[in-house]
């Protein structure tokens, strides 16, 4: 046996004395307490660095909340059951705005400091792997929007009467302090107190709502695993409305008045959108469903889980859409914004799917009018298995080109295999994470066809590729 020479062994002490990670391993190897290093100040997504930590999963959110809708102040107590994935000496949350007034690790007070979007926590002792601890954020301010690199607001977004609460990609750390990126997901309990007469909408089930000295708690919680973005807390003067499905669905229904004339024949075909999807896409993941229906000129609608979010009344197509999110993106959550297709691609193939079961043009003829569209279309700027930025994934080449490749896989796997396909998809990853090669091994499987040239082409190539 070789002894290490002298030289590699004094290379490795100095390499150990410059790094601080390596200095903090020593430190604890030293002393009593156990080696940790921080945990990373993102998930490691490219298209949004900083989104998301490193160290930890969050398994349950607890938070608390008090919004007054006339000087728009929040203030909050987060309450995050989590659990340690490396041996941290400290590790960040993602938190924008809003000023901290207290921090504790297991009920200790922990020490703190804001570092742009990072609220980094400094807890007294390394949290070995594996362990489950829990953090508590005292909070409050005026929460603001972000501006998506689309141009976009997303976020905690004041309305006339209240807020329309959306947060994807990014904007949940607009209101609460967050492990912020899809590949974490978790349950929640929120609870809402906002002026008498205001409604705070959630997600899942409605537990209880307390009015008290002019004010109303509103107890919401979700149980199945869900990804930051997707929760909501939509606050303003909505009109109720509360049925369960003959699948046993409970449907919670909150609508600006200034909305509902427009909104009621949409949100009266629910149920039966739902039951459609369901003989499509496999069982509905989720107990509860519904529909948030504000009076406000975001621009978009959101897939909050189990209750989509629309900033004016939808139309059909945006029902089906959001509604087929539940399937595509909430309970089958993305690892990375790279793979936003398969969110968006499906919930819009699921509109040609509607429009063809129900008199209007087939999938085909959806296909066969955006294919008509000449090789310098906006339709062709890029790839949507790799739109290339954050600021391209809500864009028409993930959208359209997105649904244009499950229409080609649908060609070439039959009816029988791509209905097939998508209900294995949702059912082997319910409640969990999906990836795009994930996605193609399971196609290649059930179909029993070599599938990589039609992804490769409709996935992953640059301009207009050639219809097969
Ligand atoms: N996922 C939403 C949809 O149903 C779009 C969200 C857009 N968000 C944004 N910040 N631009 O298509
Ligand atoms: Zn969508």
């Amino acid at each position: 046996m070789t002894p290490p020479s002298r030289l590699h062994l004094r290379h490795r002490t100095a390499v150990l004395a410059t790094l601080p990670v390596a200095l903090a391993t020593l430190v604890g190897a030293a002393g009593a307490t156990v080696p940790g290093k921080a945990g990373a100040s993102g998930a490691g997504d490219p298209y949004f660095p900083l989104s998301g930590n490193g160290g930890y999963h969050v398994r349950h959110y607890d938070l608390t909340l008090r919004y007054d809708t006339s000087d728009r102040h929040l203030d909050g107590r987060a309450a995050l059951s989590a659990r340690a994935t490396e041996n941290l000496s400290r590790f960040d949350l993602d938190l924008k705005g809003l000023k901290v007034t207290r921090v504790t690790v297991d009920g200790a007070p922990a020490a703190f400091r804001r570092d742009g979007q990072e609220l980094v926590v400094t807890p007294r002792h390394t949290l070995r792997a594996g362990r489950d601890f829990r953090v508590t954020v005292t909070y409050a301010g005026t929460p603001k929007p972000v501006t998506d690199p689309d141009g976009s607001a997303d976020g905690w977004i004041p309305t006339d009467d209240g807020a329309f609460v959306a947060g994807e990609p990014q904007g949940a750390m607009t209101w609460f302090p967050a492990n912020s990126h899809p590949k974490d997901t978790s349950s929640y309990d929120i609870s809402v107190t906002v002026p008498q007469g205001r409604t705070a909408v959630s997600n899942g089930v409605l537990l209880g709502r307390r009015t008290e000295h002019g004010r109303t708690t509103f107890h919401w919680r979700e149980t199945q695993p869900m990804a930051a973005y997707l929760a909501t807390v939509t606050i303003g003067k909505f009109d109720v409305e509360q049925y369960t499905t003959h699948d046993g669905v409970h449907v919670y229904n909150a609508v600006d008045p200034r909305e509902a004339s427009a909104a009621a024949p949409v949100l009266k075909k629910l149920p039966s959108v739902l039951s459609w999807e369901s003989k499509l896409f496999g069982p509905y993941p989720f107990r509860s469903a519904g529909s948030i229906v504000d009076h406000a000129s975001v621009g978009y609608a959101l897939e909050t889980q189990t209750r989509p979010l629309y900033d004016s009344a939808p139309d059909i197509g945006t029902l089906v859409h959001e509604n087929a999110h539940q399937w595509f993106g909430d309970s089958v959550a993305l690892t990375a914004w790279k793979d936003i297709w398969l969110n968006e691609g499906f919930a819009t193939y699921a509109e040609w799917l509607y429009t063809e079961q129900h008199g209007g043009d087939s999938a085909q003829k959806t296909f066969d009018a955006l294919y008509a569209r000449p090789a310098g279309d906006h339709l062709w700027a890029f790839p949507p298995g790799d739109p290339g930025s954050g600021g391209n994934i809500f864009d028409t080449p993930v959208y359209a080109r997105g649904a244009m490749t499950l229409h080609e896989l649908r060609k070439a796997a039959g009816d029988r295999d791509f209905f097939r396909i998508l209900r294995a998809w949702t059912a082997g990853h319910r409640g969990g994470h999906g990836t795009t090669a994930q996605f193609e091994a399971l196609a290649e499987r059930i179909s029993g066809k070599r599938l990589d040239g039609l992804f490769h082409t409709w996935l992953f190539t640059k301009g207009k590729p050639n219809s097969a």
